[in-house]
């Protein structure tokens, strides 16, 4: 299992042992995360709230681990569950491209745990994943996010219109 270490952030695979921990901040969280997700699919189960959902997702995880298609990190501060930083649709080919994905919980927010986490993610993804390209996209209003990628001064490659459903809106 690969397990990646920043000064004060410690980056694992979810596993489902930690669906308590996870349920618990993802409730806590709900308003907090809402507003920055893709709208949930209707029928789908709720991993938030059905273990073996959340089942489905540590095994789909770990597929996507064994096929190099991805790598799902939870994060972890003081030893607890504090939020997750995903390496997702890995390309290989001409692009060695990869996007990233994050979210920390509302009460560590503020304390750089995310940009922390993204370094160590940047470095497994350019040193040990020889990845050429990490993106990450943000929607213009998430200040937040926008703050994470100025501080580590990540280019700003511009705006694509009508790029991602958050919450709803194109
Ligand atoms: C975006 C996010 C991951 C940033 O994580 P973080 O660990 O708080 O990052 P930082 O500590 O570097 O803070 C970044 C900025 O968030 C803002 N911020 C700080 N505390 C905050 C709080 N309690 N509430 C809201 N925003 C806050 C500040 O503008 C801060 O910039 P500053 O350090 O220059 O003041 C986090 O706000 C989050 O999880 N948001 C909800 C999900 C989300 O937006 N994910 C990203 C999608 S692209």
């Amino acid at each position: 299992m690969t397990t990646l270490f920043g000064r004060r952030v410690l980056l694992r695979p979810l596993v489902v042992s930690d669906f308590p921990a996870w349920r618990e901040v993802r409730r806590r969280n709900e308003q907090w995360l809402t507003k920055w997700e893709p709208t949930r699919v209707a029928g789908q189960p709720d991993v938030v709230e059905d273990r073996d959902a959340f089942s489905v997702r540590c095994s789909a995880r770990q597929r996507e681990r064994q096929l190099g298609a991805g790598y799902g990190f939870g994060i972890f501060v003081d030893g607890s569950f504090a939020g997750e930083i995903n390496l997702s649709s890995i390309q290989r080919g001409p692009f060695q491209s990869a996007y990233v994905g994050y979210w920390i919980d509302e009460a560590r927010a503020g304390q750089g745990y995310t940009p922390e986490a993204l370094v160590v993610v940047a470095r497994f993804a350019f040193d040990e994943l020889r990845l050429h390209r990490i993106q990450i996209a943000i929607i213009p209003r998430n200040a937040a996010s926008r703050r994470v990628v100025e501080k580590l001064a990540i280019r700003d490659e511009g705006v694509a219109v009508r790029y991602l459903e958050i919450n709803g809106e194109w």
